[in-house]
């Protein structure tokens, strides 16, 4: 019988390789992968990878790092389960399988010329910071620029390097929040809604760029409507629990929606109608 090679194909799962591991809080932590050759991965910032073990399993996990990052890419993981147990325990020069990218991202050549309000909540950072980093690498190409950011405590901020330096930058704009703080913490308290009366922005020219766990998107966008941003104009990634990936297996369905293909990144117009998605 004539065997069938699934040449680069959505099915085939690339040999990666781990470069580094970084804890950055007690329950995540950043890999750099590598794939073979260091070829890139091409992916689009918000899109999302298959990563599997051989005998453990296989999970969707966001691509952190931005393309303009070329020979490796990052992913931030938090341990929740089996699966993610066990990507914690891998070393520098481990394998891991990688398939994809997968899904939509977000829709940057519609976002050039805009300005941008960035609204990241707890680990809505990991695929936001893909988006964030192209932005700051082709900062010429977009208008003025809002980054606000919320975690439950100060302990719990990601990437925290980098934080600092887009805090510093003169030509963006950030805020952060905690929900609680603790006696070093001098920013904001509250929710990451009590950011978003503050920030003065011109609608017409906005894009809402919106991440964070499913309880936070029904408030930041009611906030970000208040602010008069169409829907069109605000746009959210969605998790949903997914199996393949690639809109067979049915596990991501929200109506007539895979997740996986059609998202995992929505316009707030083309799914405010749908009662499940947020
Ligand atoms: C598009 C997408 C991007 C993601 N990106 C990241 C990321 O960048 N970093 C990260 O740490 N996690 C990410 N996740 C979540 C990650 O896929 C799950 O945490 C992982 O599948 C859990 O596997 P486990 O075996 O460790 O835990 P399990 O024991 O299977 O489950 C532990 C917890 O995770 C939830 N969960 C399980 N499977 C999924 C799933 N497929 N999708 C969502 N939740 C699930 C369960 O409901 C449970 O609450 C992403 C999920 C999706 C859909
Ligand atoms: S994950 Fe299988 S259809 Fe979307």
């Amino acid at each position: 019988m004539k065997k069938v090679i699934l040449k680069d194909s959505k099915y085939e799962i690339k040999k990666g390789r781990v470069v580094s591991v970084r804890q950055m809080t007690d329950m995540e932590k950043l890999f750099e992968i590598a794939l073979p050759g260091n070829r890139s991965l091409d992916h689009e910032p918000g899109q999302f990878v298959e990563m599997s073990l051989f005998g453990v399993g296989e999970a969707p996990i966001s691509v952190s790092s931005s393309p303009t990052k070329r020979g490796s890419f990052e992913m931030c993981v938090r341990k929740v389960g089996k699966f993610t147990n066990a990507l914690h325990n891998l070393k520098a020069g481990d394998e891991i399988g990688v398939r994809g990218p997968f899904g939509k991202g977000f829709p940057v050549k519609l976002l050039e010329g805009n300005d941008l309000l960035f609204v990241a909540g707890g680990l809505g950072i990991v695929p936001l910071r893909s988006l964030i980093n192209f932005v700051i690498d082709n900062r010429r190409d977009f208008g003025k620029v809002n980054i606000l950011l919320g975690c439950k405590t100060p302990d719990d901020m990601l990437f925290g390097d980098e934080v600092e330096n887009w805090q510093k930058r003169i030509d963006v704009s950030f805020n952060c929040t905690v929900d609680r703080s603790d006696p070093d913490w001098k920013g904001n308290v509250g929710l990451i809604t009590s950011l978003i009366p503050g920030v003065t922005l011109a609608p017409n020219r906005t894009f809402a760029v919106v991440v964070g766990p499913p309880i936070m998107y029904k408030f930041v966008i009611g906030e970000l409507l208040t602010k008069k941003i169409p829907s069109r104009q605000i746009l959210v990634s969605l998790e949903r629990h997914m199996k393949c990936g690639l809109g067979k297996c049915g596990h991501c369905q929200i109506q007539n929606y895979y997740c996986c293909q059609d998202g995992p990144v929505f316009s707030y117009d083309k799914i405010k109608n749908i009662k499940e998605a947020i």
